[in-house]
């Protein structure tokens, strides 16, 4: 360790993950993440209980990314982390943590906005193993829990909003198809799960009728609850007997429905590079069917790690390091806001 390394902690506190990752001179060094199991029995996150869960589990998760990266944290040179969008009672425990360890460390803080670092998650850069990086500019389609957003990027810090959803995000329709279904949450890795082996083909839904490049899943939602109240009215076994089919089934029209706007940006931006990220990129027939896209579109497709697909602090220590090597520093008077743009 020198004086002139580059030492970024990232702390990601927006949601329910609790996490921190060190960056040194550009490599990942550790991404420690913290899952909440308390919210499974309430069948989504309660933001009282995430917030009292960040404030137990925020020494530990950064403690362990300070060890795993084997330095002491008086080599840090900066603290990077998540001010927004997300859930303030969480945002709120992540920002005063770093701003009262910058203070007594006497470092700068860097805010980053959540969004664009699940955008730059594809640039985390390990020792041993040489990814491939998308080229500008490229088209991101971000899929969470909380935001679906098509994003042109034209470099690291410079994105335009081609599209996004104006009610609920693609992960939460899965989330709460899920729980029409009986199922636990978080529920899009369970409907992924139960797809595997079902048809695709055997029950269909409509797309609704959006302007321009914006989504609209609110409706599928209401679609779906009828969908299975109808269905169990006239056979009570319908969701036990079919579960795999209606997952498969459910799970292909929103993977459609993204591809039909991911589509219409190429056509309009010409961009040859395609990524994707956000919890929802970690759905398995959605890294399927986007190869195809590629190639029936002759573009190139980059998914991050599954481990940086979902929230993670090593996405916000990479904004960070962008961040830091242009000296844009927040102030210690800066807070968390839930809601950005
Ligand atoms: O990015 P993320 O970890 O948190 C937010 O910023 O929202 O995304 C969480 C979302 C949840 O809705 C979860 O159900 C969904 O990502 N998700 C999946 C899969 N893994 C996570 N959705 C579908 N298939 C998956 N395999
Ligand atoms: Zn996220």
């Amino acid at each position: 360790m020198n004086n002139k390394d580059n030492i970024i902690l990232g702390i990601e506190s927006s949601c329910d993950d609790t996490s921190a990752a060190i960056i040194i001179n550009g490599y990942i060094k550790s991404n420690v993440v913290a899952n909440q199991d308390i919210h499974k029995q309430y069948g989504g996150v309660v933001p009282e209980l995430a917030s009292r869960a960040h404030q137990q589990n925020i020494v530990p998760v950064i403690d362990l990314a300070i060890k795993k990266a084997k330095i002491k944290k008086e080599n840090i040179s900066a603290i990077a982390f998540t001010y927004g969008p997300g859930l303030l009672g969480s945002l709120l425990v992540g920002v005063s943590f770093a701003k009262s360890l910058a203070l007594s460390l006497n470092i700068p803080i860097i805010t980053v906005n959540h969004l664009q670092a699940h955008l730059l998650s594809h640039f985390i850069k390990t020792e041993d193993y040489e990814n491939q990086y998308p080229k500008f500019p490229f088209i991101c389609l971000t899929v969470s829990g909380g935001h679906t957003q098509i994003i042109l990027l034209e470099d690291y810090l410079k994105t335009k909003i081609l599209g996004q959803t104006i009610d609920d995000a693609a992960g939460e329709a899965f989330d709460k198809a899920a729980k029409i279904l009986g199922l636990d949450y978080p529920g899009g890795p369970l409907i992924d799960k139960y797809a595997t082996n079902g048809d695709k083909t055997k029950f269909k839904f409509t797309f609704p009728k959006v302007m321009n490049l914006d989504y609209s899943f609110s409706g599928l939602k209401t679609q779906f609850l009828y969908f299975i109240q109808k269905e169990t009215k006239a056979n009570p076994d319908f969701v036990q007997e079919n579960l795999k089919d209606i997952c498969a089934s459910y799970q292909n029209h929103i993977i459609s429905y993204l591809f039909k706007n991911l589509k219409k940006a190429l056509d309009k931006t010409k961009c040859k590079n395609i990524a994707i990220a956000g919890g929802v990129s970690a759905n398995s027939e959605l890294r399927k069917q986007l190869i195809k896209f590629g190639k029936d579109n002759d573009c190139k497709i980059f998914v991050p790690k599954q481990e940086y697909c979902t929230d993670n602090a090593a996405m916000i220590a990479q904004v960070g390091y962008y961040l830091f090597k242009e000296k844009q520093f927040a102030s210690q008077s800066v807070s968390a806001i839930a809601r950005i743009g």
